[in-house]
C-alpha cells in the first residue's frame, strides 16, 4: 500500500495547505480507512510524543490511536507531573525531547501561535504538529471535519455551510471557515449575533438559524466555550437552545440529504437536543472516527518530511 506524496515539516495551520495538499490529505484518509490493519505502513523508528497543556478528549487519543496504527513508538508525557509545573518553557521542553530522539511532537496550548517561536528556533529540527492553539487553530479537526464532508457529498463546490454558535471563542470556526470558502464552499454564520466578530465576515454572511435551516447542506454546530467567556456574563442554556439550539422541530427542516456536524465535546441539550446527536443524518461520532485516520494522513505527510 503506497504512503501519499505529500511532504511537510510542520502542521500547524491549514492556511499552510494548498487545495491539491488538502485534497490528497483528504483521499489518504478515507483511503487508510478502507485498509486492513494488517496492510497499514508501519513506522517503528519515528518517536512521537502528545504534549497537551489544554485539556483534551478527541484530539489527543486520535492522536494517540493513530501513531499506534501506523506503529510510531509513543512516548508518554504528562502536563500535570512535567517539569512545565516548575516553570520549563515549551522550547527548552521540545529541546529535552529533541535530545531524546523524539522526531515529532503533536502540542496544545492555549497560547495562540505559540508554534511560531519553536518552528524557527535554530535548536529544533523536530517536526511540530499542531493540536490547537487557542482560539486561533484546529488544523487537524479542520481537516477531518472536511474527510467527513468530503466522504458524504463527493464534492465541496457549490455546498452550504452554516456554522452555528459560539464563533468568537471557536478555533474550530476559524480554520474551517477559512478552509472552506477557498475550497468553493458558501459559508454562512448563525447563533448569538453578537458573537459574530469581525474577523468572519471575510469568509460568509450571518444568518439567523431559522432562514438557514432547510437551505443548509452542512449543519456545522459549535459548543458553547463557557470557559473562555468573561466570568460575569450572564448565559442561559435553555434560551440559547431555544433561540440557536438544534431541536426536533428544526431537524425536520433539513434537506434529506443535509448532514449535521459537532466537533464535540457537546454540551446537551443546549447546542442540540440529546436524541439528535446519535440521530440518522449526524455524523457526531463519524468525526471522530475519521479523525484517526486523518490524523494517521497528517502523521504520513510530516514522516515524509524528515
Ligand atoms: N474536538 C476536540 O478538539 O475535542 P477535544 O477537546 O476533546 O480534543
Amino acid at each position: 500500500m503506497s504512503n501519499h506524496n505529500i511532504v511537510f515539516k510542520h502542521f500547524v495551520s491549514t492556511k499552510k495547505l494548498n487545495a491539491g495538499m488538502i485534497m490528497k490529505l483528504i483521499h489518504r484518509g478515507i483511503e487508510l480507512k478502507n485498509t486492513d490493519s494488517s496492510r497499514i505502513p508501519q513506522y517503528p523508528a519515528h518517536f512521537v510524543s502528545n504534549v497537551f497543556l489544554e485539556s483534551s478528549t478527541r484530539t489527543h487519543l486520535s492522536f494517540e490511536m493513530a501513531e499506534k496504527k501506523l506503529g510510531m513508538p509513543v512516548i508518554s508525557f504528562d502536563a500535570k507531573t512535567s517539569s512545565i509545573n516548575k516553570g520549563e518553557s515549551l522550547l527548552d521542553t521540545l529541546i529535552t525531547f529533541e535530545s531524546l530522539g523524539v522526531d515529532t511532537v503533536v502540542i496544545r496550548t492555549s497560547e495562540e501561535k505559540y508554534y511560531e517561536e519553536l518552528i524557527n528556533s535554530p535548536h529544533l529540527t523536530l517536526s511540530i504538529i499542531n493540536g490547537g492553539d487557542g482560539a486561533a487553530e484546529h488544523p487537524s479537526q479542520s481537516m477531518l471535519d472536511l474527510m467527513t464532508i468530503y466522504e458524504h457529498f463527493k464534492t465541496f463546490i457549490g455546498l452550504k455551510v452554516a456554522i452555528v454558535g459560539d464563533l468568537s471563542h471557536s478555533r474550530v470556526a476559524r480554520s474551517n471557515a477559512e478552509v472552506l470558502s477557498r475550497l468553493g464552499v458558501k459559508v454562512y454564520f448563525s447563533g448569538p449575533e453578537e458573537w459574530f466578530t469581525k474577523d468572519f465576515e471575510q469568509f460568509g454572511e450571518f444568518v439567523p438559524i431559522d432562514e438557514l435551516i432547510t437551505e443548509v447542506d452542512v449543519l456545522m454546530l459549535l459548543r458553547v466555550q463557557l470557559e473562555r467567556h468573561p466570568a460575569d456574563e450572564r448565559f442561559d442554556a435553555i434560551t440559547y437552545h431555544d433561540l440557536y439550539g438544534l431541536n426536533m422541530a428544526r431537524y425536520k427542516l433539513l434537506k434529506p440529504n443535509a448532514i449535521v456536524m459537532h466537533p464535540a465535546p457537546i454540551n446537551r441539550g443546549v447546542e442540540i437536543d440529546d436524541e439528535l446527536v446519535m440521530s440518522k443524518q449526524s455524523k457526531i461520532a463519524e468525526q471522530m472516527r475519521n479523525g484517526v485516520f486523518m490524523r494517521m494522513s497528517i502523521l504520513e505527510a510530516v514522516m515524509n518530511g524528515k
